[in-house]
């Protein structure tokens, strides 16, 4: 057996892989992805099944404890994070320190952080019960954190949790209702928005899970390391992907300008890409972007456009990518960002909300891969290498002689 750490010590020897395409940090028990085949498990269950028979709320426990929970477990585990809703009253004061504009992944990256602030009690990572209820805070608190970031961002005041509604109805009730009317929760839309949720709720080690856990490795506080996956999420690459496929639809505009955009997207010498198409990892059909599809037509059934623009648009312009070199010999299919945005568009969210909705149903994964990180014997401080290409050393010269 070859100790690479002395081997690496011994010989400087290191591997060199910017954007880690063949390199993995961590081994995990969490979430499963075959890129060639299209395959998504989350504890070894397929995301089809859990999209189609489980709810996010349990799909959350799965993640977090490893089985899927019995009645008195779920029970148990809902009554927990419906506890934990509420934020701190105070919060509300340092929501009005930020600009009435500001976009509301700003808002949430730094609400996130504050809560480190707000609740001390559960920043000691040490102990296991306090590292619980920290993960309880957040899934709890997120929805309320993100629907007041819209409130903000709106002008609308605040609206309270309501602890009868489920997970995503409660988040709609927030986002929609006004002191004058409470918003009608249509299932439909229920569902669709708990699909949303539940489809994100895992990927993996993508680049904002990642950051969450060398954020964790060094034992800052959880909730400073979800931060931290909030601020990667927001970049354009990643969940600001959904924000952008959407406006890239609506830019195309008609069915007939698709081979415009196509062509686009095949020159080199134009930095344009197809927004919502490609991924690092899946090198087939998105599992989750075939979900979401269909949640799309329902939706937008039940708003009454079923010959909405922008989803004619999508289908076509999947055909057509699908059926070109390009495409095929980069295998290169949409992704699950490619129809959410559709969906939350109808449901009547604008676009700065889309990244954000992305963040709050991915912190239940984010706080699974970093719970597994802090309770291995094997944690160490992530530091990766460098391949060093600058100068080489030389002697300081004075400012008079330069
Ligand atoms: N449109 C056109 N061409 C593309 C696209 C696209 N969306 N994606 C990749 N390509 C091409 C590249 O130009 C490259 O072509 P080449 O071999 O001729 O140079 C080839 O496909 C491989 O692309 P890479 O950039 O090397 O693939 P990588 O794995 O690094 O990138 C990524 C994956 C970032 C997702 C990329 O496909 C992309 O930019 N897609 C659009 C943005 C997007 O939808 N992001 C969401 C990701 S999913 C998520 O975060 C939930």
């Amino acid at each position: 057996v070859i100790d690479i750490r002395s081997l690496y010590a011994k010989t400087g020897m290191f591997t060199y892989d910017p954007g880690f395409t063949s390199t993995a940090a961590c081994d995990s028990s969490i979430t499963y992805i075959d890129g060639d085949k299209g395959e998504l498990t989350h504890r070894g269950y397929p995301i089809e099944q859990l999209a189609e028979k489980s709810n996010y709320l349990e799909v959350c426990y799965l993640l977090l404890y490893g089985e899927l929970p019995n009645k008195e477990q779920m029970a148990d585990f809902e009554q927990r994070v419906t506890r934990h809703t509420m934020v701190h009253e105070q919060m509300h004061y340092f929501y009005r320190g930020f600009r009435r504009d500001a976009h509301p992944m700003a808002i949430v990256c730094g609400v996130v952080g504050a809560m480190a602030a707000f609740y001390h009690d559960s920043t000691d990572i040490s102990d296991a019960q306090q590292r619980e209820i920290a993960s309880i805070r957040m899934i709890a608190k997120l929805p309320t954190i993100v629907a007041m970031a819209y409130k903000y961002s709106v002008g609308q005041p605040f609206v309270y949790p309501r602890n009868d509604l489920d997970y995503a109805s409660n988040f709609l009730h927030m986002c929609f209702s006004v002191p004058a009317e409470e918003y009608k929760i249509d299932p439909v839309i229920a569902r669709a928005m708990d699909l949303i949720f539940t489809l994100h709720a895992d990927h993996e080690q993508n680049a904002s899970t990642s950051t969450v856990r060398l954020a964790g490795s060094s034992d800052a506080n959880p909730f400073a390391c979800i931060a931290a996956g909030v601020a990667c999420l927001w970049g354009p690459a990643h969940g600001g992907a959904n924000e952008a496929a959407l406006n890239m639809l609506r830019e195309i505009g008609t069915v007939d300008r698709i081979p415009e955009y196509i062509a686009r997207a095949k020159d080199k010498s134009d930095p344009f890409r197809l927004m919502g198409f490609g991924h690092r990892v899946y090198k087939n059909y998105d599992p989750r972007a075939k979900v979401m599809q269909e949640t799309a037509r329902q939706v937008l059934e039940i708003m009454g456009v079923e010959n909405n623009p922008t989803l004619q648009v999508a289908k076509e312009l999947e055909k057509i990518a699908g059926e070109d070199p390009y495409f095929i010999e980069r295998k290169l299919y949409p992704n699950v960002d490619f129809y959410s945005g559709i969906i939350l568009d109808a449901i009547g969210f604008p676009t700065s909300m889309f990244t954000a909705i992305f963040a709050l149903s991915r912190t239940v994964g984010w706080i699974a891969q970093w719970k597994e990180m802090i309770a291995d014997p094997q944690k160490k401080i992530g530091r990766p290498r460098q391949l060093y290409m600058g100068e080489p050393m030389r002697d300081y010269v004075e400012i008079a002689s330069r």
